[in-house]
C-alpha cells in the first residue's frame, strides 16, 4: 500500500490527515496518510529514508517549507518563486520533486466558490506579508489582477515582496490599510488575526467596494470577524477552508492516481466531522 503523510514540528494541529484519510477511505485506496513530527535537525535524514520505506510523497508544513527546497532534486518554478514547498513527490527514480500548491489552492477555491469572480476586474488588496501571503501573491499576479496592493504590520516584509514580485505590487502603510480597499475588487486577509484565540483583524471597511470579493485564509472559525463584517455590508465572501482542500488535490492525485473530490463531504472531513 502506498504511503504518504505530512511532516512538521509540531504536527498535531494539521488537518491534512483527516482530509487525505477521508479520500483514501472514500475511494477504497489501500494506502495510508500519516502525520509525522520531524525535528528540523532530522529533516534531511527523514527525506532520504522515507522513499525507501514505501512513501510516495509528503506534504510539508511549518517549519520545513523553505528548507525542503535545498533538499529536493527538482523544484517547480512556482515553488522557487514563492521560496517554499508544501508538496513533495518521491519519484521511482529516487529523485525528490518539490512543488507549492498553495497559490493553486487559493485560486481554485475562489473560482469554484465564486464563479463570477474575475481577478482582472481590478486591484487586489492583500493584508499580510508572511509565508501564507507569499503563496497567494504569485498566484494572484499570475491570475491577472491589475494591481496587487499589500500592507503588513511590519512594513519591510511587504517591501520584500514588492522587490521580488515587481511593479504590479504596491505597498501601503499599515496605518493606511483602510485606504487600500478603495477600488479593490478582491480583498484577502493573509494575517493570523481573527483566528480562534487571537484578536480580530481591525481594518476599517468604509472604503470597501460593494462588489469586492472578500476572503480570509483563516478557517478557524470558518466565518472570521473580518468575513462577518464584510457580509454585514453585503459583500460576497469565501472562507479559507476551501483553500486547504484544493491545495491538497495535486498531491493526492500524484501519490494515489485518483483526482479527489472537493465537495461538502471533504470539507466536513477536513473539519474533523467526517
Ligand atoms: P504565516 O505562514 O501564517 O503567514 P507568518 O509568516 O508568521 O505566518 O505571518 C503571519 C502574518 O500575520 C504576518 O503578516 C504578521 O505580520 P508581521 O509580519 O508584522 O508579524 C501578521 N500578524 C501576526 N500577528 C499580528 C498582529 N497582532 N497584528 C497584525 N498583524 C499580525
Amino acid at each position: 500500500a502506498p504511503l504518504a503523510g505530512v511532516i512538521g514540528w509540531p504536527i498535531a494541529h494539521s488537518r491534512s490527515p483527516n482530509l487525505h484519510g477521508h479520500w483514501l477511505k472514500r475511494y477504497g485506496i489501500p494506502g495510508h496518510y500519516i502525520p509525522m513530527p520531524v525535528h528540523p535537525d532530522d529533516l534531511a535524514e527523514v527525506l532520504r529514508i522515507l522513499p525507501r520505506a514505501g512513501f510516495v510523497g509528503l506534504n510539508v508544513t511549518i517549519p520545513h517549507k523553505e528548507a525542503v527546497l535545498a533538499l529536493a532534486d527538482i523544484v517547480t518554478d512556482r515553488a522557487a518563486l514563492i521560496g517554499a514547498a508544501n508538496t513533495l513527490i518521491f519519484r521511482p527514480d529516487g529523485k525528490i520533486h518539490a512543488d507549492n500548491t498553495d497559490g493553486y489552492g487559493f485560486i481554485a477555491n475562489l473560482r469554484q466558490s465564486a464563479p463570477d469572480w474575475d481577478p482582472s476586474d481590478g486591484p487586489t488588496a492583500l493584508i499580510g506579508a508572511g509565508g501564507a501571503a507569499r503563496g497567494v501573491v504569485a498566484a494572484l499576479l499570475d491570475a491577472g489582477t491589475t494591481e496587487l496592493r499589500i500592507t503588513n504590520r511590519t512594513r519591510v516584509r511587504a517591501e520584500y515582496i514588492r522587490a521580488e514580485f515587481g511593479a504590479r505590487v504596491v505597498v501601503y502603510d499599515w496605518a493606511q490599510a483602510g485606504n487600500m480597499l478603495d477600488g479593490a475588487r478582491t480583498v484577502v486577509n493573509a494575517t493570523s488575526q481573527g483566528m480562534e484565540g487571537k484578536p480580530p483583524l481591525r481594518i476599517p471597511l468604509d472604503a470597501l467596494d460593494p462588489r469586492a470579493l472578500v476572503t480570509d485564509l483563516v478557517y478557524t472559525p470558518l466565518i472570521t470577524p473580518f468575513l462577518a463584517e464584510a457580509q454585514a455590508r453585503g459583500n460576497p465572501t469565501v472562507d479559507g477552508l476551501g483553500m486547504l482542500i484544493y491545495q491538497a488535490v495535486p498531491g493526492f492525485e500524484r501519490w494515489f492516481s485518483r483526482r479527489p473530490e472537493t465537495d461538502e463531504a471533504a470539507r466536513a472531513a477536513a473539519l474533523g466531522e467526517g
